[in-house]
C-alpha cells in the first residue's frame, strides 16, 4: 500500500490523476471502476480539465460504478448514475454505451445483482477508484459484510444514510437499501486508488491501515491487494504518523513513474513512425523472414500469469 498525503483538494485531484493517466497511457481501452461521493470530485474536475486542455481521450474506455441506491431513478439528481453523468461523463468523450451501473429500479433486484456480478467478472477493472465511509465501508459494503459476497442488496447503516443525506430534500428520503459490488469483486481490479479527505475519515483511515484486521472495518480487506495507492489530505491522515520527507519521496516516485510511462509511449510512437518510413520489403525478402508455424503457435499462446 502506497500512501500519499496532499495539502488540499486540488493536489488530491492532481495526484490521483497521475494514476489514471498512467493506466490510460499503458492501455487506452482500459476498464475504469468509478466511485461517487464528494471525495473523488477534484479528480473528476482534473480529468475534465485535462480532457479539454490536452485532449486525453476516453473513447475506448469502458467504465462501471460501484453502487447505486435502490428505488432511485437514474434521472433523479440523487442517483449515482446522474452524479456520474453530471460530474464526469458529460465532460469527457466517454461513450455512455460503454458505462455501467447497477440498476436500483430493476424489477428483479437479485437478477440485476447477478447480471452485474457477471459483468464485473468478465471485465476486471484496470484501476478501481474508491472512497471510504466514516465506518470504514468501501462501496456500500458496511461493517461485517462477508468479502466473498458478490454484488448484492445492502442494508445501509444509519450513519451512512446520515452522511449521504445532502443529496436528498429530506434525510428521511435517503434509501434504506442499495445495490453494491462486493469486496472481493472490488479486489479483482488490477490497481486500486483509494481517496479520503477530512477529519471525519481519520479514524476509518487509521483502522484501514493500522487497525484490527477483520470485517469490522471493511477497508482492511485492501491490505490483501498488491497494488493499492491511498491518497489522503492532512486531516484524513491526522491519526497516522508519516513524515513530510516520506510523503515528498512518494510524490517524486509517482511523478517519475508517470513520466517514464509517457516517455515509453513517445519512444514507441517514434519507433512506429521510423518503421513506417522504412523501405517496403520485396515479397522474396518477406518470405525469407517468415516464422515457422509451430513458433507462431507458441508465441500466440497467452503468457501464464
Ligand atoms: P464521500 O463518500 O466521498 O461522499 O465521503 C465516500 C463513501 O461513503 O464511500
Amino acid at each position: 500500500m502506497r500512501i500519499a498525503i496532499v495539502r488540499n483538494g486540488k493536489e488530491l485531484g492532481e495526484r490521483a490523476f497521475l494514476e489514471i493517466k498512467k493506466v490510460l497511457l499503458e492501455k487506452p481501452d482500459a476498464v475504469i471502476g468509478f466511485a461517487t461521493g464528494a471525495t473523488p470530485l477534484p479528480l473528476y474536475e482534473k480529468m475534465a480539465e485535462d480532457h479539454k486542455k490536452n485532449g486525453t481521450s476516453y473513447k475506448r474506455v469502458r467504465a462501471y460504478n460501484l453502487d447505486e441506491y435502490v428505488g432511485v431513478d437514474k434521472g433523479d439528481k440523487a442517483s449515482f448514475a446522474r452524479f456520474m453523468r453530471d460530474n464526469l461523463f458529460s465532460k469527457i468523450d466517454i461513450d455512455l454505451a460503454n458505462t455501467d451501473i447497477p440498476n436500483g429500479m430493476a424489477e428483479d433486484l437479485n437478477a440485476e445483482c447477478e447480471r452485474y456480478a457477471e459483468m464485473v467478472r468478465a471485465n476486471p477493472a484496470d484501476i478501481q477508484i474508491l472512497g471510504i465511509g466514516r465506518n470504514g465501508h468501501i462501496a456500500f459494503n458496511e461493517p461485517y459484510t462477508k468479502p466473498e459476497e458478490p454484488t448484492h442488496i445492502a442494508l445501509l447503516t444509519a450513519d451512512t444514510r446520515a452522511a449521504n443525506a445532502g443529496a436528498f430534500k429530506d434525510p428521511s428520503l435517503v434509501p434504506t437499501y442499495a445495490l453494491t459490488m462486493g469486496i472481493n469483486e472490488i479486489l479483482s481490479a488490477k490497481r486500486i486508488l483509494l481517496l479520503a479527505t477530512g477529519e471525519s475519515k481519520a479514524q476509518a483511515v487509521y483502522d484501514m491501515i493500522m487497525g484490527r484486521d477483520d470485517t469490522s472495518c471493511p477497508a482492511t480487506a485492501l491490505r490483501k491487494h498488491p497494488d493499492v495507492t491511498v491518497i489522503l489530505d492532512k486531516e484524513a491522515a491526522s491519526l497516522l504518523t508519516f513524515t513530510e520527507w516520506e510523503n515528498a519521496a512518494e510524490r517524486r516516485a509517482a511523478e517519475a513513474s508517470a513520466a517514464a510511462a509517457e516517455e515509453a509511449l513517445v519512444e514507441e510512437a517514434a519507433a512506429d513512425e521510423a518503421a513506417d518510413e522504412e523501405p517496403v520489403e520485396t515479397a522474396e525478402e518477406t518470405a525469407e523472414e517468415e516464422v515457422p508455424a509451430e513458433e507462431i503457435a507458441e508465441t500466440a499462446a497467452p503468457a501464464e500469469e
